[in-house]
């Protein structure tokens, strides 16, 4: 086989075969295709796009590039949660000991923030001691303790992705929807679990800025899940604008453990306690419900268990940004527009993120809202505040809010916080 002719199949319109499939992907793993013949032929993918028989697949090729981890010994039920990514979405951080607590064993393998999304590993990274990285024999230690574990890939779990998504980050290859699904869900299925949730975020500081994109993402790792004998389920969910008040690293932890103490912002506890009973409906879990856990203390007492477990301490104060800055209200009426892009860009510029793989995060960067949309605000108000290391970055942080708030008669076009729920 050769790789020129797999790249002319795609780039003239063809479905690739198994064979090709399963050769191409081999084969750029072992680094016997070349990274600008898999550049071109991950471009040809998003202009031509895949059938459903392609995605299984090619989704299969890169599973089978790695190990495949296998919780087979543990006595609970596994049951994990993707997000698709945006800004705020701190959910995963309350979610995984939540779902602990009501029985579940939760293999969740994050990721770090790249451009305006933030990474579940960064903010939790702001916690003292706290470790991402563990090997396979500690992950199954903190899952048997606490029930659920959080932390980064192993480097044997889909290499071929691993490669590809580096690749595809720096050749304008992120946006085809067969890429990232069996991106997403190569990753899910080799990590072992028996059911899985996704969060399919929708709007300006989502991959998918439609409802019908993000549906039809939806509907084919649904599919590809499926197929491997998951229980996949998938709700579509707002991302117009931020999730919660606070956009940052060890803000959004803070909000996390006010989540966890039974408070918290009202859209976070919504998502939260439907994502729990998703991923507990999901692993055939009945009889529980997470809103009760939230309130009886037995998600925090979960939650302490997991960083515990990790190195963190977590009664340690969390860092802060010695440098504020405040935005106020223009006028008076109601915030019709927080665009979470805006606000994500803003807080990816204070610090919150990197712009390389290899740059470091400022641990107490992040903006907090103080306003929603929807909110009746008055003229001078703050609406935000700009937390950085650094006084210098404000401007730029600023810059990226231009357009980004809105104060107006009522918001005109806000998207519901669940819109869908496929299965
Ligand atoms: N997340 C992934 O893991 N892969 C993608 O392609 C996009 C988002």
């Amino acid at each position: 086989m050769d790789a020129i002719d797999v790249i002319r199949a795609k780039r003239d319109g063809h479905a690739l075969s198994n064979e090709q499939i399963d050769w191409v992907i081999d084969a750029y793993t072992r680094g016997a295709v070349a990274e600008e013949q898999m550049s071109s032929l991950a471009m040809a993918i998003l202009l031509n796009g895949m059938t459903r028989a392609e995605i299984g697949r090619w989704t299969a090729a890169m599973i089978a590039s790695g190990e495949r981890m296998d919780f087979s010994s543990l006595r609970r039920p596994t049951t994990d949660k993707h997000s698709t990514g945006g800004v705020g979405d701190k959910i995963t951080l309350p979610l995984a000991p939540l779902v602990a607590a009501c029985g579940a064993a939760v293999p969740q393998l994050s990721g770090r923030g790249l451009g305006h999304t933030g990474g579940t590993l960064d903010k939790l990274e702001s916690i003292p001691g706290w470790r991402a990285s563990l090997s396979n024999t500690e992950m199954l230690e903190v899952l048997d303790t606490a029930g659920a574990v959080i932390c980064a890939a192993g480097s044997g779990l889909a290499p071929a992705d691993r490669k590809l998504y580096a690749l595809r980050d720096v050749t304008g290859t992120v946006e085809s929807i067969p890429l990232i699904a069996s991106s997403i869900m190569s990753k899910k299925i080799a990590e072992g679990t028996g059911a899985l949730v996704l969060d399919v975020k929708v709007g300006s500081g989502a991959f998918m800025k439609t409802v019908e994109d993000a549906r039809e993402l939806a509907e084919t790792m649904v599919a590809i899940g499926t197929d491997h004998g998951v229980k996949t389920v998938a709700l579509l969910t707002a991302m117009d604008r931020p999730l919660g008040r606070a956009v940052g690293n060890a803000v959004e932890v803070a909000e996390s453990v006010e989540v966890l103490a039974g408070g918290g912002p009202e859209d976070v506890v919504e998502l939260t306690v439907r994502l729990a009973r998703e991923m507990l409906d999901a692993a055939g879990i009945t009889g529980k419900d997470p809103a009760d856990a939230l309130r009886d203390g037995s998600a925090m007492d979960h939650w302490r268990r997991m960083i515990t477990a990790q190195g963190g301490d977590p009664d340690a104060p969390l860092p802060q940004a010695p440098e504020t800055h405040t935005v106020t209200a223009p006028s008076t009426g109601v915030l019709s527009k927080l665009d979470a892009f805006g606000v994500g860009v803003a807080a990816w510029r204070l610090g919150a993120g990197r712009a390389r793989k290899e740059d470091p995060v400022s641990a107490g960067a992040g903006v907090i809202c103080h306003a929603k949309p929807g909110d009746q605000v008055t003229e001078g108000q703050p609406l935000l505040t700009l937390h950085a290391d650094d006084p210098s970055r404000f401007d730029r942080a600023l810059e990226a809010l231009d357009g980004a708030i809105e104060i107006g008669p009522a918001p005109s076009n806000l998207l519901p916080l669940v819109i869908d729920r496929l299965s």
